[in-house]
């Protein structure tokens, strides 16, 4: 199974560098276009697309390729990506595996790092403004891939979407606020 999804890649990637196109399909290709273009001034890295599905891209499409990837924000609906959250996943075989958001919120595991059997549990501890902590756990496995909004679409829940990965129901006291000088994120300008 893991060899045969690695062989897909491999041609696909031969494939897309031969003809200097997508690998993936039309449809991909236009969920891609739809995503838009870069933040003028961010580099492509860690800080980039936050709140976008990050596996339509990294899961095969473009090296590199990720494991997972996600955004964290303050609330079910607030623009607010919120940075050192611990994101912990655990693999079909019990393997786990944390990892800290950034300051835009941004977390990844490339798959050099990780390749975990599919269904996988996830789960996040924030540190709230006043130091607390607090987790909250997906009820449901993941089963196909580990980009948290091809599923959390940023933004609040939606008929076809549980809404963005949040730490809080509603802003603490103190609130959460977009973290200053990052460069990606809803003030991020690349520096
Ligand atoms: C629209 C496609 C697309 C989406 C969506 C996307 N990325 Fe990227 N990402 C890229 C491309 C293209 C590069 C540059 C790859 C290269 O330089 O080889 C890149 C580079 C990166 C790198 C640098 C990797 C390296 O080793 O240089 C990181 C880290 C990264 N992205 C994280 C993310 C995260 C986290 C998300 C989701 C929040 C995300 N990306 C969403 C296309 C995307
Ligand atoms: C296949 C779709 C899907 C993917 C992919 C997915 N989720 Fe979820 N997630 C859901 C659904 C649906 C819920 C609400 C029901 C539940 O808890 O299972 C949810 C709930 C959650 C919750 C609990 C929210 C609450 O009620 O407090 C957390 C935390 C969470 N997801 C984190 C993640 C993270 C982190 C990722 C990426 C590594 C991820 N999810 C990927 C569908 C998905």
């Amino acid at each position: 199974m893991a060899t045969r999804t690695i062989t897909a890649r491999v041609l696909c990637l031969l494939w897309a560098a031969s003809l200097a196109v997508g690998c993936m399909s039309p449809v991909e290709d236009e969920q891609i276009a739809e995503l838009g273009p870069e933040v003028d001034g961010l580099e492509e890295g860690e800080h980039h697309r936050y709140g976008q599905p990050c596996l339509l891209c990294h899961g095969g499409y473009k090296a590199p390729l990720f494991a997972a990837g996600g955004t964290v924000f303050a609330t079910p609906d607030a623009d607010i990506p919120v940075q050192s959250v611990v994101v912990t996943l655990t693999d079909a075989t019990g393997d786990t595996i944390s990892v800290p958001t950034n300051c835009a919120g941004n977390f990844f595991i490339d798959d050099a790092q990780w390749q975990p059997v599919f269904p996988l549990r996830a789960e996040i501890e924030c540190t709230l403004p006043d130091g607390s902590k607090r987790r909250s756990v997906m009820q449901t496995r993941i089963n196909r891939d580990g980009g948290c909004a091809s599923c959390h679409e940023k933004g609040g829940p939606t008929q076809t979407s549980p809404g963005q990965v949040y730490c809080a129901d509603a802003q603490p006291e103190p609130a959460f606020a977009v973290a200053p000088n990052c460069p990606g994120g809803p003030n991020g300008t690349g520096n």
